[in-house]
């Protein structure tokens, strides 16, 4: 067995209700006076007000940062860092979706250390120590909440990570409540992004580990069982438990076995066209699917009953296909675009997203079959069409 290591949150608490009950654990961590991080449209549609007075009336005293932006750009980050800073908080609480998790994570690190924003991109280039930190997702997607990273928007294009064992919370909060609220659409985008975690780490190409591969594989088994009904019937409790812990379980899993192609071919089609994370991943995943099958066949195979969940009939190609067909269905059952084109990228920038694709050699070297320039094309232009 290839040596490994694997690191997460030191306490997950799954439990509905318990963003109201976020005062104990703040006590335990010496937090009195946290900024917490979020975004307008949680604060427009009611969901942090409540947390904001149940952690007043436990005699905490929080200060609310709420101007994070999706995608979040360094002023995000900065801005909510000199709140932070003027009102001398002592812990850092997220209550929104990767965008507001990723701020609060390396808001943490910029109170409680010594670095500028600057100095923490890259792997490892955080000396610590950070604020206390709590996260609590309110989308099923990122898994942010277990991963020790945060993606900040550098440029008008592009965005970098900071990878850093620093950035993994003290807590994870996962209460399905607050996910019952979110649209059909964020959704289907988000929870297509945590099958996408799970997919990149099952084959990920130097770190996967037997940790890593029992995740992905139970995440993948709550994500694609949960998925359409936490789509078109978003009240189901059960559904938006499980499609919560189905994207931490895949956070956890492409935290120590990191994600690939499909991130590094998305990640341009976000920074040029704004399109949501999620929703990137979704337009390419069948696509480098399609490549990596020659590669990465058998332990696709090894994943087919768990999306399709039935008994897949044939050798292994048939199951490597079965799992690429169930992904292109599953796409189209949750109502996302199928293709570039219909996702109005014009077909004219294939080229150029290409190039963008192979800058993100961060991503590309943990890809089961090597990526070149030719290959990112091909890949786009089999997206584009929505060709095998
Ligand atoms: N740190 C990591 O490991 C990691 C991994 C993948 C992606 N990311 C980053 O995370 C970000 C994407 O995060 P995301 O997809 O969770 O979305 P998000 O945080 O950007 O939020 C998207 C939108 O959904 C809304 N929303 C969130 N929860 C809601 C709810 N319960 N009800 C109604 N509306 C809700 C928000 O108000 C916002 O408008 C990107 O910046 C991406 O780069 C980070
Ligand atoms: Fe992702």
């Amino acid at each position: 067995m290839q040596p490994f290591v694997f690191n997460t949150t030191a306490q997950i608490v799954c439990a509905p209700g318990a963003a109201l009950d976020l005062a104990a654990a703040c006590r335990r961590l010496g937090i009195g006076k946290p900024l917490l991080v979020t975004d307008p449209g949680l604060v427009a549609i009611g969901l942090v007000a409540p947390v904001v007075a149940s952690l007043a009336q436990a005699g905490l005293s929080p200060v609310v940062f709420d101007q994070v932006r999706e995608d979040p750009p360094e002023e995000t980050v900065l801005a909510a860092a000199e709140l932070g800073r003027a009102e001398r908080v002592d812990g850092a609480i997220a209550v929104g979706g990767g965008s507001s998790m990723d701020v609060a994570k390396v808001v943490a690190v910029l109170l409680g250390g010594e670095q500028g924003l600057a100095d923490l991109y890259g792997v490892d280039q955080v000396t610590g120590p950070r604020l206390p930190l709590l996260l609590v997702p309110t989308t099923a997607g990122t898994g942010s909440e277990v991963t020790p990273v945060a993606v900040i928007t550098t440029g008008a294009t592009t965005k970098a990570g900071i990878s850093s064992a620093w950035l993994l919370p003290d807590v994870a909060v996962l209460d399905a409540d607050l996910t019952l609220g979110l649209p059909p659409a964020a959704t289907a985008m988000t929870g297509v992004d945590a099958m996408v975690h799970a997919i990149e780490a099952y084959t990920s190409r130097h770190k996967k580990n037997p940790v890593s591969d029992i995740l992905a594989r139970q995440a993948l088994a709550l994500l694609a069982r949960n998925i359409r009904t936490a789509v078109h019937d978003g009240q189901n409790r059960d559904a938006r438990a499980n499609m919560l812990l189905g994207a931490c379980l895949a956070g956890q899993a492409f935290a120590n076995a990191p994600v690939a192609a499909v991130h590094a071919l998305a990640y341009p089609l976000g920074g040029h066209y704004h399109l949501p994370h999620g929703l990137t991943n979704s337009l390419v995943l069948p696509a480098v699917m399609d490549f990596n099958a020659p590669v990465a066949g058998e332990l696709y195979a090894e994943l087919a009953e768990i999306v399709t969940g039935e008994p897949v009939a044939g050798g292994g190609e048939a199951r490597t296909q079965a799992l690429i067909d169930a992904m292109r269905q599953l796409i189209s059952d949750v109502a996302l675009p199928a293709t570039l084109q219909q996702a109005r990228v014009p077909e004219g920038d294939l080229e150029m997203l290409a190039g963008d694709a192979m800058l993100q050699q961060r991503l590309l070297v943990n890809n089961p079959r090597d990526v070149t320039y030719d290959d990112a094309l091909a890949i786009y232009r089999a997206a584009y069409w929505g060709t095998a």
